[in-house]
């Protein structure tokens, strides 16, 4: 099909305004040439009205194509096949409104693969506490061992591990569909340093936490329960990764308008392919993936929602020669 020769104008309203005048023009012309060769009026009128239609199709041929196949690719969409798009060679309004139409379904394609994928990792993470509880049930049935304390207390393990990852994964759905409104409060960033601390020793006693608040008295602005769960997860990571009688090391600083935040161990950190995607929804590194230890990847992911909920930033960082820092930076006053 021959190019449109309006395809270059940006605006529609110039191409109608170009196609009414030619056809005004050609209807004119056609009358004054029927008038000298005396064809009556009728005639004059027939002829001129057969051309300038033609004109007029020939000229806004692929005006309204795009608007069609934008049709057809929403009604396919509809029917679930997110693949779909459109093609446009126009740079008109309806050009720009078939990118912006394909923008979309290109966005709508990602959030389908991610909930796909969200999906597949929900089942494969829930599968597999769920597998082991049954294969131990299952021998306790047969007789094939007995249900002493040790096998119950593993048992027990399991099914707290499964009530942890299904909280986890409730919170993170309802901190994305933005149902958490934050308690804000002005609150001294060593209490919650210190409560988080405490809370690991318990957990870890055979390591040291260290708290360092600079100045002491820094005040921040920030959900403190919700700030306590990400600092709880960062400490957990890092604990787990410390080696025996290590030390983690929580500071808080004030940086101009904001409160810098850090957790610091001297495990063996991130590796560099992995350092921007830890924050990722069940990503875990290699060597967190194939021990036992250890969540399911979530712990991050609800960090990262809770501090973009405070305006702030939050990132790993390796630090020399070994072990890994995570920054959080949170807007205060
Ligand atoms: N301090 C750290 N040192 C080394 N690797 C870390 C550290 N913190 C996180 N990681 C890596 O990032 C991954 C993701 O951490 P995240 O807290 O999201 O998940 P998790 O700890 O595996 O599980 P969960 O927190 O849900 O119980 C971890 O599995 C680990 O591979
Ligand atoms: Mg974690």
């Amino acid at each position: 099909m021959a190019a449109n020769p309006l395809q270059r104008l940006r605006s529609i309203k110039v191409k109608f305004s170009i196609v009414i005048v030619a056809a005004v023009a050609v209807t004119l012309a056609v009358n004054e040439i029927g008038i000298l060769l005396n064809f009556v009026a009728v005639f004059r009128a027939g002829v001129a009205a057969v051309i300038a239609l033609g004109m007029v199709q020939l000229m806004s041929r692929g005006m309204t194509s795009p608007l069609r196949s934008m049709e057809r690719a929403a009604a396919s969409m509809a029917a679930g096949n997110v693949g779909e798009r459109v093609e446009t060679s126009s740079s008109d309004e309806v050009g720009r409104l078939a990118v912006a139409f394909n923008l979309m379904a290109t966005e709508l394609d990602e959030v389908d693969r991610q909930r796909r994928e969200l999906v597949a990792n929900v089942s494969h993470e829930l599968r597999t506490p769920i597998s082991a509880l049954r294969a131990t049930l299952e021998n306790v049935v047969d007789g094939v061992v007995a249900p002493d304390p040790a096998l119950l207390r593993t048992m027990l393990a399991q099914t707290e591990r499964l009530q942890r990852l299904v909280a986890q994964l409730l919170d993170l759905s309802r901190l994305e569909s933005g149902n958490t409104p934050l308690h804000l409060l002005r609150f001294p960033a060593a209490d919650l340093l210190e409560a988080v601390a405490d809370e690991s020793a318990l957990h870890s006693p055979d390591l040291t936490f260290r708290v360092e608040v600079n100045p002491p008295d820094l005040a921040l602005d920030g959900d403190p329960e919700r700030l306590h769960q990400v600092f709880a997860n960062l400490t957990d990571n890092a604990a787990r990764f410390t080696p025996d009688h290590g030390e983690v090391v929580l500071t808080a600083q004030r940086k101009g308008q904001r409160v810098v935040f850090e957790v610091l161990d001297d495990g063996p950190g991130i590796p560099a392919e992995s350092i921007g995607r830890v924050f990722e929804r069940f990503y875990r590194t290699d060597e967190a993936r194939s021990s036992d230890e250890g969540g399911s990847g979530l712990g991050l992911a609800i960090a990262r929602w809770v501090v973009d909920l405070h305006g702030g930033r939050i990132w790993a960082e390796q630090r020399e020669p070994t072990g890994c820092r995570m920054v959080v930076d949170l807007p205060s006053q």
